[in-house]
């Protein structure tokens, strides 16, 4: 599957844009505040019903308008699919597939998987562990039916749990201890084989992309300490719990830890060598995808060139041409993109002042 029709429609500075995409390469350049990233955030929408730059829809929707849209059209060997996204000023969320209206963006998450590359991608390395976990769980979104519930159990015992203590109604080991413990061992039961796939694929993309990686390697950490089972971890640290008013342990703070010849990679890496890391994490999560039997997901990668040399933007190209994954990719100047990128289809579409237009397909 692809995103062949892509319609966007006050999305910042773009109104009622059309556009056509390749299956392969689809290059989008044009100058300073032209609205590249804007297109990458409207395919991002479309996916997740949410923008990667903000965090509520105000941001994102034209100034003085009261709703943006974004509407795709993929297409398959045998199949197609409407989706579509509308975000109100109000704070509404519609959201359609095939015309009819959904209510939850699981649909829409399951048939237009997409993978961020953007100018902030090492946060991912150095950052939060929230969004190492939020990248572990993406992947496992895809490749885990079980995958969802497992969460969503898991996160309501804890959320029990964790009033109880803050209204000082859990005394001793409790059913909703209970809950947090074996719904917790369920959910990380499923993340750790999906972590241990990944790191393996990471650490052979990372030493292609680099002989300066090779030393990488990525761990996961269930979010308590091994060999202790979650309800051992749970009761033992029962009284802390209660002073603190919160769950301290458990799948809610695992995390992917990466390391360089045992340092850690947060701070050793260069910013280039962060952003090379970070398509490797990227290129794994889509080759795991891959393997399981779900369609690769559509690369957006925003403004390629930034921090890295010609070599290894090259290099980014070539990884991401071998995924066989449809990929949208911003530059300010056509040549960069086209000195890099080499063979197989390739579109490309000028962007200036809001507007899209195809150069050749
Ligand atoms: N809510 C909004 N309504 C109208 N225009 C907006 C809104 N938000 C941002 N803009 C404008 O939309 C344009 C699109 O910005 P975008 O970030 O997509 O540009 P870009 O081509 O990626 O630029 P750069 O090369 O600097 O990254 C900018 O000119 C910005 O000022
Ligand atoms: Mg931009």
């Amino acid at each position: 599957m692809h995103l062949e029709r892509l319609y966007i429609d006050r999305v910042r500075n773009l109104t009622e844009q059309r556009l056509t995409l390749g299956p392969g390469a689809n290059f989008v350049v044009g100058g300073n505040g032209s609205g590249k990233t804007t297109i990458l955030e409207a395919i991002s929408l479309l996916s997740t019903g949410r923008s990667f730059r903000t965090s509520t829809a105000r941001p994102l929707i034209q100034h003085t308008q009261p709703a943006c849209t974004v509407q795709g059209r993929l297409v398959g060997e045998a199949v197609q699919k409407e989706l579509g996204v509308r975000r109100h000023r109000s704070g509404e969320v519609e959201l359609r597939v095939n015309g009819i209206s959904v209510a939850s963006l699981v649909e829409l998450a399951s048939a237009l998987p997409t993978v961020l590359i953007d100018t902030s991608a090492s946060d991912l390395i150095v950052g939060q562990p929230e969004l190492r976990r939020r990248y572990l769980d993406s992947t496992m979104f895809h490749v885990e039916q079980r995958f969802l519930a497992c969460w969503r159990r898991y996160h309501k015992a804890l959320r029990q749990r964790n009033a109880g203590l803050r209204r000082g109604m859990i005394s001793g080991y409790s059913a909703w201890c209970a809950e947090v413990a074996g719904s917790g061992e369920v959910l990380s039961a499923l993340r750790e084989p999906v972590a241990q796939q990944l790191s393996q694929r990471f650490a052979r993309t990372a030493t292609t992309l680099s002989p300066s990686l090779s030393g990488v390697d990525l761990s996961f950490r269930p979010g308590w300490s091994r060999p202790d089972t979650l309800e051992q971890v749970l009761r033992v640290g029962l009284d802390t719990d209660r002073s603190q008013g919160y769950t301290r342990a458990g799948p809610h703070r695992a995390d992917l830890r990466m390391v360089v010849n045992g340092r850690a990679a947060s701070e050793v890496l260069s910013r280039g060598q962060l952003k090379l890391a970070v398509v490797a994490l990227k290129a794994a999560q889509a080759e795991v995808m891959v393997d399981m039997g779900v369609s690769p997901p559509v690369f957006l990668v925003d403004d390629l060139g930034s921090e890295l040399d010609g070599p290894h933007a090259a290099a980014v190209c070539g990884l991401l041409a071998q995924t066989g994954s449809q990929v949208v990719l911003t530059a300010v100047a056509e040549q960069e993109l086209q000195q890099y990128w080499r063979g197989g289809d390739q579109c490309l579409f000028h962007v200036e002042q809001g507007c899209v237009s195809p150069a050749r397909g």
